[in-house]
C-alpha cells in the first residue's frame, strides 16, 4: 500500500457530486495490477453513475447495504445466497456466457447455481446416484465427444439432482451423506451412465433475502426440472451445464435464465431390450445424450476474437492481456 505522502491523487478536499467519481478512480489507481485498477475504474463508474442517475436516497442506498449483510448472514457452507443473487440477477449466465462461448454444435454451459458439493462419491458406470425410493427411475446414457465426434476418455463428470420433493441434499438439516450427486468419469469411448430419478421442477430457496426480493419484483422462484453437470480434464473447456427436460411448465421462465434451446431434452420410456441391457426395471425413463466439449484452445480463440469485437464496438482503447482486456498504455 502506497504511503500516504506518495499518494499522487489530488487533493480530496471540497469532493462534488461531479467530481468524485475521477477523483475515487485515481486515487484508486496506484497498484501495478493493471486489470485490478481497470476492474476498479469501471465498477466506481458504474456504481456512481447509478447513484447519479438513479437520486438514491439515503434510505434506498442503507436498504441496499443490508439486503447485502441479511445475504451473508443467512450464508453457510451449504447455502449460498450471493450465487442465488448473481443468479436472479442475470449475472451468472453472463459470466459464464462470456468466458465459455461456444462454437456450434458443441455443448452450452448453463448456470452452476448453488447447490454443487465437492463430497459427492465417486460411482462406477451404472451406478445408481439417487436413493429417494418416491422418484420415477431414470436411466442416463451419456457421451462425451470432442468438437470432431471422438470421444473423450477420462473427463471427471460431477452430477446432481435433488430428490423427488425439489430439494437438494443439502437442504435437509438431517443430512449426514451426499444423495442424489456423483462423480464419474468417462470410459475408453468416451461412455458414461448411470441411474437417478426423472427430475422434478424445484423453487429456489425464497425463505431468504433472495426470496423477498423476488416477491417484491413479482417474480416467482421455480426451476424447470434439469440435471446438472460440470466436465472437467486437462486441456478442455471447464463445462458446467445441466440438461432441462422438455416441456416443464417453467421452461421459458426459469427464476434463474438457465435454459438453452440446445440443453432441452426429452427422457422416453424405456424399451424392454434396453431395460435389460441396462439393468433396470420396466417402466423406467431413459435420457441418452452426447455431450461435445470444446479445448481450452479453442474457447481461448473464440473468447479473445469476441472480445475483440466487443471492444471495438465499444471504441475502446484496450488490449487483451491473459485474454483480459485492460487499457491500452503503451
Ligand atoms: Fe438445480
Amino acid at each position: 500500500m502506497a504511503a500516504p505522502n506518495k499518494v499522487t491523487a489530488p487533493a480530496l478536499l471540497d469532493l462534488t457530486i461531479d467530481n468524485i467519481t475521477p477523483n475515487t478512480v485515481k486515487i484508486n489507481s496506484q497498484s501495478s495490477d493493471r486489470r485490478l485498477t481497470y476492474l476498479m475504474e469501471r465498477l466506481v463508474t458504474h456504481v456512481h453513475d447509478f447513484a447519479r442517475e438513479t437520486r438514491i436516497s439515503t434510505d434506498e442506498w442503507m436498504a441496499g447495504l443490508n439486503f447485502l449483510v441479511q445475504c451473508g448472514q443467512i450464508s453457510s457452507d451449504v447455502r449460498h445466497e450471493f450465487i442465488l443473487l448473481s443468479d436472479i440477477l442475470g449475472l451468472s449466465l453472463l459470466v459464464d456466457n462470456i468466458n465459455h462461448p461456444k462454437p456450434p454444435n458443441t455443448t452450452e454451459g448453463s448456470v452452476l447455481g448453488p447447490f454443487h458439493t465437492h463430497d459427492a462419491p465417486t460411482l462406477e458406470n451404472g451406478a445408481n446416484m439417487a436413493s429417494d425410493p418416491k422418484g420415477e427411475p431414470l436411466v442416463c446414457i451419456c457421451t462425451v465427444q470432442d468438437t470432431y465426434g471422438k470421444p473423450v476418455e477420462g473427463v471427471k463428470i460431477d452430477i446432481w439432482e435433488t430428490d423427488s420433493s425439489g430439494h437438494y441434499d443439502v437442504q435437509h438439516s438431517d443430512r449426514n451423506e451426499p444423495t442424489e450427486r456423483c462423480v464419474m468419469v468417462s470410459d475408453a469411448k468416451g461412455e458414461f451412465w448411470f441411474k437417478c430419478i426423472l427430475p422434478v421442477s424445484y423453487p429456489i430457496p425464497h425463505d431468504g433475502p433472495v426470496g423477498k426480493l423476488l416477491g417484491k419484483l413479482g417474480r416467482h422462484p421455480w426451476r424447470p426440472a434439469h440435471l446438472h453437470f460440470m466436465m472437467e480434464k486437462k486441456g478442455w473447456d471447464h463445462l458446467i451445464t445441466a440438461l432441462y427436460m422438455r416441456g416443464d411448465p417453467y421452461e421459458t421462465s426459469d427464476a434463474v435464465f438457465g435454459v438453452k434451446k440446445s440443453l432441452i431434452v426429452e427422457p422416453q420410456k424405456i424399451d424392454s431390450a434396453t431395460a435389460k441391457e441396462y439393468g433396470v426395471p420396466e417402466g423406467s425413463w431413459v435420457l441418452k445424450h452426447d455431450f461435445v466439449l470444446t479445448t481450452d484452445q479453442e474457447t481461448d480463440n473464440l473468447r479473445d476474437q469476441l472480445a475483440l469485437e466487443a471492444m471495438k464496438k465499444q471504441g475502446l482503447n484496450l488490449k487483451l492481456v491473459d485474454h483480459l482486456p485492460v487499457p491500452d498504455l503503451d
